[in-house]
């Protein structure tokens, strides 16, 4: 089994490094290899996903990801921007169903932006499609300037578009997953404005009628996000098209208290799968050894479960995560008042010591 460690840019490389070191006290025999991603490739070799990565990535089991991207790079043109790497990965590899488990855990529910009876015992998993939708249209997005639809006035346009197979393999992996934990599924759509959800729907819909232990339900994007401040416990698994996905992971992961408590998956159909933190760079405070490496760590963890079938290492990894917040060990964005601040290394160091 060989593992790819791409850990990219700004705290991608603080933070990836202390998943490291938790995999490698876990002493299990895995190879790994290192590469540049994103910004940094592109310092290097002048493209942000370089042919070398891409094909270190293409021959591992997995892939653990740290984030991409900086400010600074905002003018390059748009395919050497540090982003385009993790959409080139996503596509390359096509990793199509992404996991954002959302948990609030008993000793951070302070932290959340949401009232504690709101949040107390969330735990809710959107799975994002990620490789069709309007990130991936085609005709691609471009400025068109100056003789499109009013006259004389710059223009840009996307193109939303899925196909009956990209949502028939989404929704299946989405009741499957419901089976698993609360078998119930909410589809989030569009349907009433937009052709392309309707289709998503429909294709939802039947597929639905296969798992008939699992309950289906739809609702549309604007009323899933009030809902999920409102009510986020009223949800179990949650599906929805790679732009929705995007806006409301984000938001679920505020719910938790911090989008640096966040893992990801993101699987094709060969159970590769790319691990990563749910939030990006973080450029603001990249540097400062401050970030919190949970997201990363919890990441390396799920990676364990679904790519490289070792589960019961992961659930140690979950259990020291769960030790060292009851500890009170707090990186400043899940700090409350009564607990410890620590930084980056510290955080690392005593899951790394909480798993014995
Ligand atoms: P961001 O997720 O990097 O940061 C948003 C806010 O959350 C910032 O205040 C940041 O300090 C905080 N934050 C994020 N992770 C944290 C952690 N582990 N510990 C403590 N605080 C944390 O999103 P932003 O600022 O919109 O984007 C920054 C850069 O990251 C951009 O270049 C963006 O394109 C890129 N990005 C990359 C992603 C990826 O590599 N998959 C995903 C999202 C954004
Ligand atoms: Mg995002």
């Amino acid at each position: 089994m060989k593992i790819a460690i791409l850990p990219g840019d700004g705290i991608g490389t603080e933070i990836v490094a202390e998943a490291v070191k938790v995999l490698q006290v876990l002493d299990l025999k895995f190879e790994t290899e290192t590469a540049l991603v994103g910004g940094a490739a592109y310092e290097a070799h002048g493209h942000p996903l370089p042919e070398s990565t891409l094909k270190l990535a293409k021959e591992s089991d997995a892939i653990l990801f740290g984030a991409v991207g900086d400010w600074k790079y905002d003018k390059l043109d748009r395919p050497l921007r540090p982003e385009q790497a993790i959409l080139g990965l996503r596509k390359n590899l096509g990793l199509f169903a992404n996991f954002r488990p959302a948990i609030c855990y008993p000793q951070l529910v302070d932290a959340s932006s949401l009232k504690r009876e709101l949040v107390s015992g969330l735990d809710i998993l959107i799975i994002r499609e990620l490789t069709g939708d309007i990130y991936f249209g085609q005709p691609r997005g471009r400025r068109v300037s100056p003789d499109g639809h009013f006259p004389g006035a710059e223009e840009a346009f996307d193109t939303m578009r899925y196909s009956r197979p990209e949502i028939e393999r989404i929704a299946h992996v989405a009741f499957q997953a419901a089976r698993k934990r609360g078998k119930r599924v909410t589809s989030v759509d569009k349907a009433n404005v937009l052709e392309t959800f309707q289709l998503w729907k429909d294709v939802v819909t039947e597929i639905g009628t296969q798992y008939p232990d699992v309950a289906l339900d739809h609702m549309y994007v604007d009323n899933a996000a009030m809902q999920l401040v409102k009510a986020p416990k009223k949800f179990d698994v949650v599906v929805t098209g790679n732009m929705f996905g995007d806006i409301l992971s984000d938001a679920a992961a505020m719910l938790t208290g911090s989008i640096g408590m966040l893992p990801s998956a993101s699987l094709n159909d060969k159970n590769q799968g790319l691990y990563e933190p749910s939030h990006g760079s973080a450029p603001d405070i990249a540097g400062k050894g401050v970030a919190n490496p949970l997201a990363t760590i919890l990441s390396a963890a799920m990676m364990l479960r679904f790519s490289l079938n070792q589960p019961e290492a992961a659930a140690r990894i979950e259990k020291a995560v769960d030790a060292v917040l009851t500890q009170g060990l707090r990186t400043p964005d899940i700090y409350s008042e009564g607990t410890t601040k620590v930084g980056t290394a510290q955080m690392g160091d005593a899951v790394v010591k909480a798993l014995g």
